[in-house]
């Protein structure tokens, strides 16, 4: 949903049924009985033993106001691969169709006869990690009854890569280009008593994009059942005027709308409610609207002793309306926000509530791996957790407007948001791509990102775009103005901010456009840049993570450089290989098929860290893994091919240094190997097998590491960290043997049967004394099976090479790790989760699935 957390009244769930508490009439017997002839897909029609109640019943029904009501539709979708002649009819046979959940992703899907969808020819190549779009359809049944149907309603999707058309009851009723942009339609007077159906066509032309953008349904779709006396979803905004520990002004705007043939007289009641429930400020007000008209309310709440949101207090409010017309609740909406104030100045940097932060950035796009692009929000919410745990505080949305999930995780955990809206304006940078809908849509696309992202206090910029093929020309100069001109009228609160990849004085007048200037890959211009515009606020929007320390260290240096986000934090699919072996021109001839990950995330696919993630922990001074050691690989033990070649050249833009850890060199014993030890501890010293290799001092003159060159002999290197003279972190690699068991472990065990919660389950390949296997050769084929009430979503290894299927579950390890996604399905009960892999006894692992109502 757009603008918002949650904007449904409280709803309760039961196996079969969704229905609203309505004091004044028993709508509750009424829905269940259309609910359940929606799951079964066919009219249900009454009785004649029950006539004379349903009569009575609907007679209520109409003389009631049910209240607002918000569905999700993530179930019971119907897909076509291809083109589908004819299925925008109301009429048409999709009997034979495949049943999906959504989010959806059809270019992560296997073949029909069963193979990978990865593809040596595909179109988009290199770009897309050689997986195809294409064209696609979905269909989706839905039961109303007399009194829904008459309701307004409201169709939401979230995000529909790309170019996609809405047809409802075979009338179009939408086309939406942008594949990340949230849009809605409005179905009001357009649904009939018994069956609806929704049907949409993506068209997926390629070459669309740089990177994997997916294909279909990728976000969630919902549908609003409202009174036609509503405050406007997409009309609230909550921000903040003014925020300190004593008081907290929060200046409301909403409009609320009349569809009705009368005026009417509205009572609107707001409230805000602390994340404890105790109402801290709330107004009633009397408004009267005009017959299909509007009104516009702008209201201000002072707020006592106020919970200021910050990454550190991710504190939550929820500004609560009710829009009630003599006495009787029409409308009842909620829409989640923080008080907190974002401030930047060249001297003092980036403020939150006054209070001093740095931006501990990470580069994300909004693939889910395994699952594709579909942006289940638990998928989107285990990215902006990783990196959280791993020590960041800010994402930027590259190069689109964030999910919801995202936005939601970010604001619960305490991640700061640089929300992009674009990567191309007018002129392409694929054929197919935006810039053929640009100029005609750029407007509406904007709205929708600010709308959709304005009340999450995690977002604190936005930027107009990345390395925008324009930027620099006149017509570039115009647009940015143009584009920051159309988000300020909609939130003037936040600085508005672009990606830019030209050096200065070129730079200059996009800049002039701008609150923040975003520099990529241009940490040498910071001084330079800074003696020509002591007032410009700058920070590095992409950098390459083997420069962390260069990129990292002005921050330190330059009150005005308040940030670096790295490419990327995240592994993603598609620019395959520029992580392995840098962006040259020879990477077009390297990057080839089975390629498919960029390998450049300090994360890797699976959510695994790579050493340079524990390296950023370290210059970040984060405390998360103060002391940790890792060895490069020595030549001829490649686990992928062709690092050789690259190795000693410098424009090895994006790649990672090749380390592991590991301490599992089987053939080099008695061979030097290299080790490098990253502390935040001012000494380290590092031991073999006991024996001390000598100490050494670490801090900024060595970047925060130590190289050590260790003659391999198999068994235990600890790297310890000393802090005034005394042991203060250690750690440990262990030469593993031959793998003996699987390890599970999963990121939980209860999910709700939604059909929409997803578990993540972690395989670790340990030898017989518990130690992880890492090196290749013990690697293991696996089967992945979910039986019971959850279904397998996909299954990875981050293994960029390995282009076999994501979704059937059979998957070998990569440096002795697998990870499985289970989703829930719509029935309580065990899901029972099992792992065989060759050789190895089969690992089981149950999840339990709750019936909906139970969190
Ligand atoms: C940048 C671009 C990113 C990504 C990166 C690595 O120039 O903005 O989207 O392509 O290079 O290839």
């Amino acid at each position: 949903m757009r603008g918002g957390k949650c904007d449904a009244m409280p709803t309760r769930y039961s196996l079969f049924a969704k229905w609203n508490t309505c004091a004044c009439c028993p709508a509750v017997t009424i829905k269940i009985f259309f609910i359940i002839s929606e799951t079964i897909r066919m009219p249900l029609l009454p009785t004649a033993r029950h006539l004379p109640l349903s009569i009575a019943i609907s007679l209520a029904l109409l003389s009631c106001h049910a209240t607002a009501e918000q569905r999700s539709l993530s179930q019971g979708w119907l897909f076509q691969k291809g083109a589908a002649p004819g299925a925008e009819q109301a009429a048409f046979d999709d009997a034979g169709w495949r049943k999906v959940a959504v989010p959806h992703d059809f270019s992560i899907m296997d073949k029909p006869d069963g193979t990978p969808p990865f593809d040596a020819k595909a179109v988009g190549g290199q770009d897309s990690g050689y997986l195809p779009g294409g064209q696609g359809w979905y269909r989706r049944h839905i039961a109303l009854d007399a009194a829904d149907a008459g309701r307004v309603l409201r169709l939401n999707f979230e995000a529909v890569y790309m170019d996609a058309d809405i047809w409802f009851n075979g009338a179009h009723v939408g086309r939406h280009r942008y594949g990340y942009t949230a849009f809605t339609l409005d179905l009001t007077g357009k649904a009939k008593a018994g069956d609806n159906v929704i049907t949409v066509r993506v068209n997926h032309v390629d070459p669309s994009s740089r990177w994997y953008a997916g294909s279909g349904l990728i976000r969630p779709a919902t549908l609003d059942l409202l009174d036609p006396v509503h405050v406007a979803p997409d009309s609230v905004f909550a921000s903040t005027r003014t925020a300190s520990a004593e008081k907290g002004e929060v200046d409301v705007r909403a409009t609320v709308v009349n569809g009705a043939a009368a005026p009417v007289k509205v009572e609107l009641v707001s409230k805000l409610v602390a994340g404890d429930g105790g109402t801290v400020a709330q107004e009633r007000r009397a408004l009267a609207v005009p017959a299909r008209g509007k009104a516009d309310v702008a209201q201000r709440f002072m707020v006592a002793n106020p919970k200021l949101w910050s990454p550190d207090t991710p504190d939550l409010y929820t500004l609560v309306q009710e829009v009630r017309v003599n006495g009787v609740l029409r409308d009842t909406r909620r829409t989640r926000f923080g008080i907190r104030t974002v401030t930047v100045d060249a001297e003092r940097g980036l403020r939150i509530n006054g209070r001093q932060y740095v931006l501990k950035g990470g580069n994300i796009h909004h693939d889910n791996y395994m699952l594709g692009a579909a942006g289940a929000p638990d998928a989107d919410r285990r990215k902006v957790a990783l990196m959280k745990d791993a020590g960041y505080n800010a994402v930027r949305s590259a190069h689109n407007p964030a999910s919801q999930a995202t936005l939601e995780a970010a604001d619960e955990l305490g991640m700061l948001v640089i929300d992009e809206a674009f990567d191309m304006w007018r002129k392409s940078k694929r054929d197919a791509d935006y810039a053929r809908f640009f100029e005609e849509n750029w407007r509406r696309d904007i709205d929708s990102m600010v709308t959709a992202g304005r009340n999450h206090p995690s977002v604190i910029f936005w930027s107009v775009g990345n390395e925008i093929p324009e930027q620099a020309s006149p017509e570039g100069v115009k647009t940015t103005r143009e584009l920051a001109a159309r988000i300020r009228q909609l939130d003037s609160t936040r600085p508005v901010t672009q990606g830019v990849n030209v050096d200065s004085p070129d730079n200059a007048p996009i800049f002039a456009g701008m609150d923040v200037a975003g520099y990529n890959y241009r940490v040498h211009l910071f001084g330079s840049d800074h003696a020509t515009h002591p007032a410009r606020v700058m920070y590095t929007s992409e950098s390459t993570s083997k420069d962390a320390f260069r990129y990292w260290d002005p921050v330190g240096t330059m009150p005005w450089v308040i940030g670096d986000f790295v490419w990327t934090s995240v592994d993603y699919i598609g620019e395959t290989g520029i992580g392995w072996m840098g962006y040259s021109k020879d990477w077009k001839e390297l990057g080839k098929y089975p390629w498919h990950l960029a390998y450049c995330g300090e994360i890797d696919a699976t959510g695994r860290k790579r050493p340079a993630a524990y390296y950023r922990q370290v210059i970040w001074k984060s405390g998360i893994d103060p002391v940790a050691a890792f060895v490069e690989q020595p030549a001829g033990t490649e686990d992928l091919p062709d690092r050789e070649y690259f190795k000693d050249k410098p424009e090895l833009d994006w790649s990672l240094h090749d380390l592991h850890q590991s301490w599992t060199w089987k053939g080099q014993e008695g061979k030097p190997l290299k080790v490098v030890v990253y502390s935040e501890h001012p000494e380290v010293e590092l031991f073999l097998n006991g024996r001390s290799l000598g100490r050494k001092a670490v801090g900024r003159q060595t970047e925060y590491k130590a190289d050590y060159r260790v003659q391999y002999a198999p068994g235990r290197l600890v790297a310890v960290g000393y802090r005034d003279g005394k042991a203060a972190g250690q750690w440990e690699l262990r030469t593993a043997g031959a793998p003996a068991a699987v390890k599970l472990s999963a990121d939980r065990r209860q999910v709700r049967a939604n059909g929409e919660d997803l578990v993540y389950v972690t395989a670790e390949l340990v030898d017989a004394d518990g130690v992880p296997v890492y090196a290749r050769d013990g690697d293991r084929k696996f089967q992945v099976t979910v039986n019971g009430a959850g279904a397998l979503a996909g299954a990875g290894n981050g293994n960029p090479m390995d282009a076999s299927s994501l979704q059937s579950g059979e998957r070998s390890t990569f440096h002795g790790r697998l990870v499985a996604v289970v989703r829930a399905g719509v029935t309580a009960g065990p899901i029972d989760v099992a792992f065989a892999g060759e050789g190895l006894p089969v690992q089981r692992l149950r999840i339990d699935a709750a019936s909906r109502s139970k969190d």
